[in-house]
């Protein structure tokens, strides 16, 4: 099902509680327990700090903030896709696609060529089916000695 009254807009400050609490449930949905989650806590964090950084998105549906991606421009032609988390509770509605879509307009008018992200190994197989590959492994950025799939794609 779809969700026809989605809305999604660039992030504000007033968002940033109502985000962090939504990244925090939508890694945890990934399977990690709490002392793991312990851990992604302050990475997971969108701060008022952190939105001035770089643009972030929302989904928004009937006030509540289901979803949201980021943008973090690393020079002229490449960026990092970050932040991008989901409601699990409207999860394979095409809520991820939307704010892919919101999120890619904007760096294709910036002339962003090439996008990178850091994926979940959770979701690698996501990430492939948006067109990307996987060029190797970096260290994560939450948990020490951990590797993270790294992928890249031309846009
Ligand atoms: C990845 C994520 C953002 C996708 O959101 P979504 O709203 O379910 O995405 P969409 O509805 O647009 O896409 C759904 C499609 O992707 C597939 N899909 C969703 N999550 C997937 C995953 N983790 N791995 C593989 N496929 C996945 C669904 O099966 C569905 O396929 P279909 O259209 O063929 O039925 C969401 O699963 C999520 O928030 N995951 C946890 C947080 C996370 O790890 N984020 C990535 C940070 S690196």
């Amino acid at each position: 099902m779809n969700l026809p009254d989605i809305n999604v807009r660039a992030a504000v400050v007033a968002d940033t509680a109502a985000m962090s609490a939504l990244a925090y449930r939508s890694k945890k949905s990934n399977g990690y327990d709490d002392q793991v989650m312990a851990l992604f806590e302050e990475g997971l964090q969108i701060t008022p700090d952190r939105l001035q950084c770089r643009p972030f998105w929302v989904a928004e549906l009937d006030g509540q903030i289901i979803g949201c991606i980021a943008l973090d421009p690393l020079d002229g032609r490449t960026a990092e896709v970050r932040s991008f988390f989901t409601d699990p509770d409207h999860r394979g509605r095409g809520l991820g696609h939307q704010l892919w879509q919101a999120m890619l307009t904007v760096a294709q008018s910036q002339g962003i060529t090439r996008l990178l992200a850091h994926a979940d190994p959770a979701t690698l197989r996501y990430y492939e089916n948006l067109g990307f590959i996987q060029r190797g492994e970096v260290p994560s950025r939450s948990l020490p000695g951990r590797m993270v799939p790294y992928m890249a794609r031309d846009i």
